[in-house]
């Protein structure tokens, strides 16, 4: 492909840059793991294992089933609206005043309990006035307030995401048109037939990570630390080639697990292209348009799978539109989307190798990220300096976007790293 560097340079680069990517990694670990991930039991208690704990009992599923530490009163609350998600909720993380206010809010359904075991038509009578006395019924609401809950219906600010992307992405025309009609419209659909699932793709440092964060920030506000949206890093998660049976395995239980626990659950799979072929495959079933698959239905998740898988492709047919004089806001999607389709289909390293989701046409959108030039180098340090609350220096600006490689060799027009490194160059200025 001319002088456009391939997809295996993309990692190379990532690979070298890796205090970013650990600094990531380990947070993915972190917001992984289970509640109490030593209670975590692997197959057969295996705790030598190589997977990570958090891979293997799905966390949602642990805390709806026989932890709940009130059994007795859980029905009860079901019948009053509170789902068991609310309940992985209330058991979980409570804050100290909202678990003061929840005891108050309990007793008298705790007596209620006791009192249907001795007269029950008393029952309806005791929780009515419960309710009443507590206000129990908009206290789902006001638990909500201070810990998190899965609101399924709740719609997506679309003019908000808009204004975000618009602001924040830099030189990704095809990324913010895309990702943005693919939510709005996932979203505003009551009965979607199947799960949203997008495949990002794109030269290193051109803002696969970042969107990922930013969908992630509209459709839980706690983004990346949300008990409902999850990020895989094929490295850290799925590192041994070996025990690829046992990752699909637990791949499957922990999205059974936490999809039954929050339906709009988001999954983010970074590094795809580092995937071991197949692995991903174990999903399929929940990616089809199946009502449901054992009871649970995937049809509100969202799956965004990243990757520099077809990063070359994209280079070059931004390189071929700019060296034909048209300008970059002129590539289309239809200009890329059917050759990163085939492109990542045909490529043994793109974590979707003769994927059954290609096959099967499960992915709704491949979206592609252009390479970054110059003047976006400097948007994303000028972004930098505001975000550091600092004063933009144009001097500044110009020497750290002139400190980094653009290629190819002759025209020097893309950035190799993207806007990876701009953060850590700054530091030097
Ligand atoms: N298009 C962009 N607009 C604005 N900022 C960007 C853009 N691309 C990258 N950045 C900045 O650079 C940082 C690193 O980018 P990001 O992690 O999203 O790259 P990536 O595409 O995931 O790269 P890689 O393929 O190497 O993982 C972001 O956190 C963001 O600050
Ligand atoms: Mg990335």
């Amino acid at each position: 492909m001319g002088d456009a560097h391939d997809s295996s340079r993309g990692r190379d680069d990532k690979a070298k840059g890796g205090g970013w990517k650990r600094e990531e990694a380990g947070e993915g670990v972190a917001r992984g793991q289970p509640r109490d991930a030593s209670r975590a039991t692997h197959k057969d208690g295996d705790t030598d294992s190589p997977v990570p704990a958090n891979m293997a009992v799905p966390r949602e599923r642990r805390a709806c089933g026989a932890e709940v530490t009130q059994p007795e009163v859980r029905p009860r609350l079901r019948g009053l609206g509170a789902r068991c998600r609310g309940w992985r909720t209330v058991s979980g993380a409570m804050p100290r005043a909202a678990g003061l206010g929840r005891a108050a809010a309990l007793g008298p359904l705790l007596a209620a309990h006791v009192v249907a075991a001795i007269e029950p038509i008393s029952v309806g009578i005791a929780l009515g006035a419960a309710s009443a006395l507590t206000g129990y019924l908009s206290y789902t609401d006001l638990y909500c307030r201070f810990a998190e809950c899965c609101r399924e219906e709740q719609r997506l600010n679309a003019s908000a995401l808009k204004l975000e992307l618009e602001e924040k992405l830099f030189g990704q025309h095809l990324a913010t048109e895309v990702i943005l009609k693919a939510l709005t419209g996932f979203k505003n659909n009551k009965n979607p037939k199947k799960p949203l699932t997008l495949s990002l793709h794109g030269w290193a440092g051109t803002g696969k990570n970042f969107v990922s964060q930013i969908v992630a920030e509209n459709l839980h506000s706690k983004g990346l630390k949300s008990n409902f949206v999850h990020l895989f890093v094929s490295t850290l998660h799925f590192p041994h080639e070996q025990h690829i049976k046992l990752y699909q395995d637990q791949l499957q239980g922990w999205i059974r697990g936490n999809v039954s626990a929050c339906a709009s659950s988001v999954f983010i799979f970074d590094e795809m292209d580092k995937l071991h072929p197949g692995v991903i495959d174990a999903i399929k079933p929940f990616l089809d348009y199946y009502e449901q698959v054992d009871g649970v239905s995937y049809r509100k998740a969202i799956f965004m799978f990243l990757s520099n898988a077809g990063g070359d492709l994209i280079t070059k047919t931004a390189l071929d539109f700019w060296r034909a004089g048209r300008k970059r806001e002129d590539i289309q999607l239809k200009d890329l989307e059917p050759v990163l389709s085939v492109g990542v289909f045909n490529n043994k390293h793109s974590g979707l190798w003769r994927s059954g989701l290609i096959d099967r046409n499960l992915i709704d959108y491949f979206i592609p990220f252009l390479p970054l030039e110059y003047r976006h180098v400097k948007m994303c340090v000028r972004a930098e300096m505001r975000a550091r609350g600092s004063a933009v220096d144009e001097d500044i600006v110009t020497r750290v976007a002139e400190e980094m490689t653009f290629f190819p060799k002759g025209e020097k027009i893309y950035s190799d790293k993207g806007c990876k490194t701009v953060q850590s160059r700054l530091d030097f200025h």
